[in-house]
């Protein structure tokens, strides 16, 4: 069932009731991309397995830790890939939203387009769908109404009816989390439904950290080979997303949508530093030592305003075939 909801009353699209924000309800893992493994003291969780069957340990990310990273998301997202989707339609526009998490996309770019929208939320985590529906965008940049749904579902399966109507496809990310076929269906659905897709914030796989440390390259590379280890995407996402449009016959844009962190942004970082340091060690358990003592040097640099990091994501948007682009 999908539902339509109106600004601030949140509603889910299966009917349950939201998990509480209390503290961690499963095991601990690695989220793809970001966050840490498990709470330091006194930390909450940056994912949650799910609650659901054995067999079934698909990472669920948790609503703080993408709290954490919008504000930084939303000042490295492209601004210069919206000109294109500027264009107001007369029936407003109809916006799909995939992997929305807590919606963040639909309230960064909500306010940056003209004329009355519909999003419609895709994520397969109820959870998440509830906080998206509760904190969703209202007007929109000209004041027109805004209004959203929620869908639960696998985005990877998605069909170009399932897109019927479209008007743009968005998605932040969630590129890097999925395998080469996904990012493949994903683009065929796109195709077939013959709408422009952005598709934001897919990392590259480069990072900078100033001051330099001799153990930077060594952890950047096993984070990277980590993420991949699963098949995922990781950094090869917007190279496979752009052949995959390609070859649908689109036209595809790329630019670049670096975080940048710096003594304003200490939490942020301290826990992206977490995550990535706990992925490198557990895709090269013999770096435990010596990244142990890299990630206190790096985390005591960050608490005195000491560091800066660069997080390197690309944006994506695609044309479809005979559009304008
Ligand atoms: C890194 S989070 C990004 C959330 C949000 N777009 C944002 O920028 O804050 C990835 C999101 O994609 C969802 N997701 C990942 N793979 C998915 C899939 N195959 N089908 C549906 N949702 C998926 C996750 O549940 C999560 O909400």
């Amino acid at each position: 069932m999908n539902t339509t909801t109106t600004p601030g009353r949140g509603t889910d699209d299966d009917g349950a009731a939201p998990a509480g924000l209390g503290p961690d309800a499963g095991g601990a893992g690695v989220i793809p991309g970001a966050g840490p493994a498990a709470p330091g003291p006194g930390e909450r969780a940056t994912l949650r397995l799910r609650d659901r069957g054995a067999g079934d340990a698909r990472p669920r990310y948790a609503p703080e830790w993408l709290e954490l990273r919008e504000g930084a998301d939303a000042a490295a997202r492209s601004d210069e890939l919206l000109d294109p989707l500027r264009a107001r339609p007369a029936g407003g526009l109809v916006v799909h939203d995939l992997g929305c998490g807590t919606g963040s996309m639909g309230r960064w770019l909500a306010p940056r387009l003209a004329g009355a929208q519909h999003w419609i939320l895709h994520d397969r985590d109820p959870f998440l769908l509830h906080f998206a529906a509760a904190a969703s965008p209202r007007s929109a940049a000209d004041g027109s109404r805004v209004t959203v749904e929620t869908r639960r579902g696998d985005v990877a399966r998605l069909t170009p009816h399932a897109l019927a109507g479209a008007s743009l496809v968005t998605a932040s990310a969630l590129l890097d989390v999925l395998t080469r076929e996904e990012a493949g269906a994903l683009a065929a659905a796109c195709a077939g439904a013959g709408c422009p897709a952005l598709l934001t914030l897919s990392v590259t796989g480069r990072v900078g950290l100033a001051p330099r440390h001799p153990l930077d390259a060594e952890i950047t590379e096993a984070f990277n080979a980590h993420q991949r280890r699963t098949g995922l995407l990781g950094p090869d996402a917007v190279t496979a997303a752009c052949e995959a449009f390609a070859g649908h016959g689109a036209t595809v844009h790329v630019r670049p949508s670096p975080w940048r962190l710096g003594p304003g942004d200490a939490g942020l970082t301290a826990q992206w530093l977490r995550g990535w340091v706990g992925a490198a060690v557990e895709q090269r358990p013999e770096l435990a030592a010596p990244a142990a003592a890299y990630l206190a040097a790096r985390l005591e640099a960050c608490a005195a305003g000491e560091l800066r990091v660069t997080v390197h994501h690309s944006d994506l948007l695609a044309h479809p075939a005979g559009g304008t682009s």
